[in-house]
């Protein structure tokens, strides 16, 4: 009996080194894709994004709501060298998931030595007072996807491994959602229909990248417009006024941080040039049956 103790330590020591480094990927249920740039209009704009369905909660006054993501630092600097990968506590499909996350720093001192994968690990440590949390208000937009999804083009975010419940999580880091240390505000998508409702041109959005208020996050709005509507006739937010709009009930929240922006006007199919980010990319039809989805 008097070897039961150290067996159970060796045991627990091997399980802790086990669990140290994930190998496997959680099973988020999500399929293995390459994320598309598709095109849009912003203030007529031609402009790319890239679409995120994971569902989400969120209300047109108090904006989305952001889960927390937790980054392990020695101080509370969140700039500071990572300790560790980041947790997430909830994935794809759990009550609270959110692609908008609210950085959340894990100050841990040097003594404390595991791998934390799991909240409830984590939770045991902030119970004990093994380490302490703070929030530098920063929220950032990492949508989580399949393990082996790419994006079309891979420099327009991180391309990030993390944890959740002792798994490994894939997702694709935007950095911080508008302007300052980000904002959880949702916007409308506006997708134009012809006036038999059926998806007529790109979709538009009220707004780009570094304009107050600008949010990747937006709540999908119909616009049917009348017999004999030109495709791509309407590519500002103002325009819409010239259909009939109506709010997609329940509220469908989609994820479409807006990744170029042209200096032209002129549509989709001519070379691109512009300022943000990447040059020009090819005329991607895929977003088209996505929304369409979504209807
Ligand atoms: C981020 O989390 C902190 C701590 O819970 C909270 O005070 C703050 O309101 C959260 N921010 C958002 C936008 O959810
Ligand atoms: C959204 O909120 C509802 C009601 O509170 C909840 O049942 C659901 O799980 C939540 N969904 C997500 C993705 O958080
Ligand atoms: C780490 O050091 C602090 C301060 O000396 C101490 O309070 C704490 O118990 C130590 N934690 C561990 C896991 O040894
Ligand atoms: C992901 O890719 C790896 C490496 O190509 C492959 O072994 C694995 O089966 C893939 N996983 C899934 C779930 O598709
Ligand atoms: C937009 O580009 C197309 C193809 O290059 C061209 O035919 C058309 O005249 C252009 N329209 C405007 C308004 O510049
Ligand atoms: C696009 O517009 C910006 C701002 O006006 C300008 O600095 C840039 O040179 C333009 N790019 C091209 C390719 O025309």
């Amino acid at each position: 009996m008097k070897y039961t103790t150290p067996m159970k330590s060796i045991f627990l020591l091997f399980a802790a080194a086990f669990a140290a480094e994930p190998t496997t990927y959680f099973n988020t249920g999500l399929t293995s894709q390459v994320y598309s740039r598709n095109d849009g209009w912003a203030e007529d704009k031609a402009i790319k994004v890239y679409t995120f369905t994971n569902p989400m909660n969120g209300t047109a006054q108090t904006g989305l709501v952001a889960a927390p993501i937790y980054v392990f630092r020695r101080d509370t600097d969140p700039k500071s060298t990572p300790v560790q990968k980041n947790l997430i506590p909830v994935a794809p499909g759990d009550p609270g998931y959110s692609d908008l996350w609210n950085v959340t720093v894990v100050t841990v001192p040097a003594n404390v030595t595991d791998v934390i994968t799991s909240y409830s690990q984590l939770a045991t440590l902030i119970t004990s007072k093994q380490v302490t949390l703070s929030y530098p208000n920063v929220l950032v937009n990492c949508p989580v996807v399949h393990q082996n999804s790419t994006l079309d083009t891979p420099s327009d975010a991180k391309d990030v491994t993390g944890y959740y419940n002792g798994q490994l999580v894939h997702y694709f880091d935007f950095g911080v959602n508008g302007a300052g240390n980000g904002n959880n505000n949702l916007e409308k998508v506006y997708v134009i229909l012809d006036s038999t409702g059926n998806p007529s041109g790109n979709h538009v959005f009220p707004g780009i990248p570094g304009e107050d208020g600008y949010t990747a996050f937006w709540y999908v709005t119909t616009v049917t417009t009348k017999p004999g509507y030109v495709a791509n006739t309407i590519t500002s937010s103002g325009a819409t006024s010239q259909g009939t709009q109506n709010v997609k009930m329940p509220l469908t929240i989609v994820n479409c941080p807006v990744v170029f922006v042209s200096n032209s006007s002129n549509g989709s199919t001519n070379t691109m040039t512009g300022t943000t980010k990447n040059g020009a990319s090819q005329f991607a039809p895929s977003f088209l049956a996505l929304i369409a989805l979504l209807l």
